[in-house]
């Protein structure tokens, strides 16, 4: 006997949760002894009764197998025709992938068994490493599969009771803001006549707009220059800049300055603004305005884009609104002719909110603070780090001025134990109580840290600010925390902007230049703004007045109105924070006897966001009274080996902020994984509702499961898709979790190239870019990175395109010397052509450009997926987790009552599958069944309308490139 059997024999091993009883069959005399053998000395059974020739029943505390023999010589054959086959792919392929059956079986020591199964020679596959196995598995005398792990985490076993008894305040929706929507998309179309590059432009017509940005820099300001520069000569008018914003427009002279196509090449990728910025004491004046006026007319400028926060707004509101009495005066006093009168004496006015604090009520995003957003999550991941190793508590102080917005994303994000807030004034006395509460909870249920976030603008009710200093001492005196507090200051306004703000700043930069020449006299001041993924023009007038009304309200103490005078979404946010990071979790179900149990599964490649998305579902669902339950490892993690089990909030503290997927993943399907399993243990595990979290083939299940409703009704429950996946191809959505990660590794990758390109005479880079069929994420990162071209799937690559585009990268190189120093990049999506390689397309850009540059392929592959998710996807994640919770909750009532129901003929029924989409300014629930009939193109894993399709035409009239028409390859 081998001493290591001896040693595993000895130890209190056991078969994993439900499978308790097994009955396995061998079909000779010999396969029989050995299997007998092995289970006996092997898993450590005990005999309970042999009949030596046909039957041996073995069993320990917890696992029950009974061997048969039944002699049947072919079925023999193929046992070991199939255990050959098995051996043969043991370096090659995953048993389980192929193996309908295995049993699992816990052990206290994994690495024994690994060293066991080498010394006695038997196949064995190791998963995650062979260096580091939580599960090992190898193949018993029969040919089945028999795995060993050594964590109890990831497999079911009990589940128990949570309830929250804290009742959810206030659960009505906040209503959305009304706004007249333009569609980007129907306004950018290509026309044949494009030149490739601007300079050619013959017509010039005599309107000149000018940018300026004005207050406080924010990242992405410099997408909304480059793009209404670009946007005002690509419209044939001439393009201005005024430096040092309304300071510049007093001083005149050397701040306005006519700017070129080349001006602006690279600035997508630089922070701050590049014309400058001020907070101009003599704008504030009318005779400042007067002397802005004139320099505007002397320079024959007739419109402006002025981008900048609520000061900025405001004052080319008033500018605006004086502008006749200011032109009138000039010409009362010579200073301007009669024909500049008649010509300029209406000015174009048109805004576009900057800032990091957010605090415009009308626009979801003001540009710059999802940047600012960036670097605050940075920071508390950073410092949570340390807080967590020393036990600390960590007091961060955030910008925003009076306005929440910040701080409370970042709450979301980092799940922070509190923030404060200037929306939400507490008395005097009663912050400290409330703070001290739910650290103290937090921390008896398991957390090392304390973070709490402070809004800079924080104030109790009677207006006092409440400083980093005042948390400090209250978490140092009463809870005796060892307190550190940071101050994060103007690190919140620098770096490279995400892809989002150059996103958001290139598409408003390009509208703002749109609505003025669309403009006449008549029409109000403008201002661009966002709503969800919309980007929509609004009376400049309601923006300027709206946050004039928060700051009145601060004064007059009207506490009630200042947080719902903020946009839906931050209100939605802010009951978010408070949903999952303010729950009691420790007070369990009490009464509760309708505990509903609410699954949780990822399915597809790790998209950013994942983790957050089953953080803030199981947090919620503890909320609400209900279980949270995980389905580890996709549908084979269920149907294989059971992998389910109830989350605690002890289990997943830190989740929000992890990349990857903790619960596991894969592209597997129920159909593929065994739809008969799964729907046995929804029945054994009383699932009530389900929650997928997933690209297209999450979507793809989830119509499964649907269409196998007649058959199982464990499946007659609601079913919730989040898409999640970098492709952003799941149809009835805008926006999937993980593509906003994955466009940021990308534009960081690309800058970083980008910079190489630039330095290195004559090299540009040709990088592939993943997203499957979908061109989504190789067109926005164009925009991001401002690429010289892209191929994408939807347009295939066609020899007419590559040769327009060889001449126009080519001539883009001679313009040595001139401001455009931005690296050349090209990017290419994996799938845009069945026959031409990356390589290939570099080969043919270095030879076909006659010598003029080089090309260089780059592969980022799964880089992509990015790291931590972006604080973007670990919001949004948060939101439509709790929606979708939300969802399941109100159908519960549904289901009791309809739990016969022929569930083909029923709208109810129908529409209790769906997917959990953004569209529009809207975010909506679709049946998975009207996208899965009508809406998808199945064979390429697209949906049948491209939402983006017009952002593709606007990504290259930035990057002044012709799109040649052509079929698809
Ligand atoms: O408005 C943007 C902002 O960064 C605020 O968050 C902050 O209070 C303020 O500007 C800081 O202003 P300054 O850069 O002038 O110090």
């Amino acid at each position: 006997m081998d001493t290591s059997i001896e040693r595993i024999r000895s130890h209190n091993n056991s078969l994993v949760n439900g499978v308790s009883y097994v009955e396995l069959t061998a079909y000779s005399q010999e396969s029989y002894g050995n299997a007998v053998q092995f289970y006996r000395v092997f898993l450590n059974l005990n005999e309970l009764d042999t009949d030596q020739r046909k039957e041996t029943v073995m069993c320990n505390d917890l696992a029950y197998i009974r061997i048969k023999y039944k002699e049947d010589q072919e079925v023999e054959r193929q046992v070991n025709e199939r255990l050959s086959k098995l051996i043969e792919i043991t370096t090659k392929n995953d048993w389980r992938a192929v193996s309908s059956s295995s049993l699992v079986y816990f052990v206290d020591d994994i690495g024994e068994v690994k060293e066991t199964l080498k010394r006695i020679s038997l196949p064995h596959q190791a998963y995650p490493t062979e260096l580091t196995p939580a599960q090992i598995y190898t193949l018993d005398p029969l040919g089945n599969v028999i795995g060993f792990t050594g964590n109890k985490l990831a497999i079911a076993t009990e589940m128990p009771l949570v309830i929250p008894t804290i009742e959810d305040e206030d659960d009505s929706e906040f209503s959305s803001k009304e706004g007249s929507f333009t569609d980007l998309t129907t306004l950018m179309r290509t026309t044949s006549a494009y030149p490739s590059l601007p300079t050619r432009i013959a017509n010039r017509s005599d309107r000149r707009i000018a940018v300026l940005t004005s207050g406080s820099d924010a990242p992405g300001m410099n997408s909304v220059i480059r793009a209404v520069v670009r946007s005002t000569i690509f419209k044939g008018c001439r393009s201005f800049v005024i430096r040092e914003g309304f300071e510049g427009l007093v001083q005149g002279g050397a701040c306005i300055q006519e700017y070129t196509w080349e001006d602006v090449g690279g600035w997508n990728s630089q922070s701050g603004t590049n014309i400058g910025t001020s907070r101009s004491k003599l704008f504030l004046t009318r005779a400042g305005r007067l002397i802005a006026a004139e320099n505007l007319i002397k320079n024959s400028i007739d419109s402006i884009v002025v981008c900048g926060g609520d000061g900025s707004l405001a004052g080319g509101h008033i500018f605006k609104q004086e502008w006749h009495s200011l032109v009138a005066e000039l010409l009362n006093t010579g200073v301007i002719s009669i024909s500049e009168y008649h010509r300029f004496k209406h000015l174009t006015i048109c805004g576009i909110s900057a800032s990091i604090d957010n605090d415009i009520p009308i626009t979801d995003s003001s540009i710059g603070a999802y940047s600012a957003l960036d670097r605050v999550c940075k920071a508390v991941d950073y410092i949570q780090v340390t807080a967590d190793s020393t036990a600390r508590a960590y007091v961060i102080e955030i910008m925003g001025r009076h306005c929440g917005w910040l701080t409370v994303m970042a709450g979301i994000a980092t799940a922070a134990d509190y923030v404060i807030i200037p929306e939400l004034p507490r008395e005097n006395g009663c912050w400290e109580e409330h703070l001290c509460k739910i650290v103290k909870r937090n921390r008896k249920n398991g957390r090392r840290n304390t973070i709490v976030l402070l809004c800079e603008g924080a104030l109790t009710s009677d207006l006092i600010p409440i400083t980093s200093q005042d948390v400090s001492r209250v978490l140092t005196d009463r809870l005796k925390l060892d307190t550190r507090t940071t101050v994060l200051g103007h690190v919140q306004r620098g770096g490279a902007p995400v892809a989002y703000d150059r996103l958001s700043g290139t598409l408003q930069g390009v509208e703002a230049v749109e609505t003025i020449l669309g403009s006449t006299p008549d029409t109000p001041p403008t201002l661009i703004a966002v709503k969800e993924n919309k980007i929509f023009r609004t009376d400049l007038r309601n923006a300027v007045k709206a946050t004039l009304e928060i700051n009145d309200a601060f004064q007059r103490k009207s506490f009630d109105r200042i947080l719902t005078s903020r946009q839906a979404g931050f209100q939605e946010y802010f009951k978010n924070f408070l949903a999952i990071n303010s729950a009691d979790q420790d007070k369990k179900m009490t009464k509760s006897d309708n505990i509903k149990n609410i699954a949780i599964i990822n399915i597809g490649a790790p998209a950013g966001g994942m983790n957050s998305a089953v953080y803030s579902m199981a947090n919620y669902c503890m909320w609400k009274g209900h279980r949270p339950i995980a389905i580890y490892n996709g549908w084979s993690g269920l149907a294989r080996h059971e992998s389910i089990r109830t989350l605690k909030w002890s289990d997943i503290i830190g989740w929000q902020s992890r990349g990857g997927s903790e619960i596991g993943t894969n592209r597997e399907t129920p159909d593929e994984a065994d739809i008969g399993m799964i729907a046995y243990y929804f029945q054994k595990y009383n699932i009530d509702g389900l929650i997928i979290v997933g690209g297209f083939e999450g979507f793809v299940s989830l119509r499964q499961l649907e269409n196998a409703r007649e058959l199982f009704p464990a499946f007659r429950i609601p079913m919730v898709l989040i898409p999640a996946t970098l492709s952003n191809n799941v149809p009835g959505t805008e926006y999937s979790l993980g593509n906003d990660t994955a466009l940021n590794s990308l534009t960081e990758f690309c800058d970083n190239i980008g910079i190489s390109s630039s330095a290195t005479q004559g090299r540009a880079y040709v990088v592939e870019v993943q997203g499957g069929n979908s061109g989504h994420l190789a067109t926005f990162a164009s925009i991001a990175i401002g690429a010289r071209a892209t191929y994408v799937p939807e347009d295939g690559i066609s020899l007419d395109q590559l040769d327009n585009d060889i001449e126009t990268i080519s001539s883009s190189f001679e313009y040595v010397g001139s401001a455009d120093r931005s690296g050349k990049v090209i990017l290419v999506s994996k799938n845009a052509s069945k026959s031409i390689t990356i390589e290939n397309l570099a080969d043919i850009f270095t030879v076909e450009s006659g010598g003029t540059f080089e090309a260089h392929p780059v592969i980022p592959g799964h880089l992509q997926q990015g790291g931590s998710p972006s604080a973007i996807d670990r919001t949004r994640a948060t939101r439509l987790a709790i929606r979708a919770v939300d969802f399941i909750i109100n159908k519960f009532e549904f289901f009791t009552n309809n739990k016969d129901v022929n569930y083909n003929a029923t709208k109810d029924m129908i529409e209790s599958a769906v997917v959990l989409g953004v569209k529009g300014e809207d975010i909506i629930f679709t049946s998975i069944r009207q996208l899965y009939l009508f809406e998808t193109n199945i064979e390429k894993r697209m949906p049948k309308v491209i939402h983006w399709e017009g952002i593709r035409t606007l990504s290259d009239h930035l990057a002044g490139r012709k799109r040649v028409n052509v079929e698809l390859e």
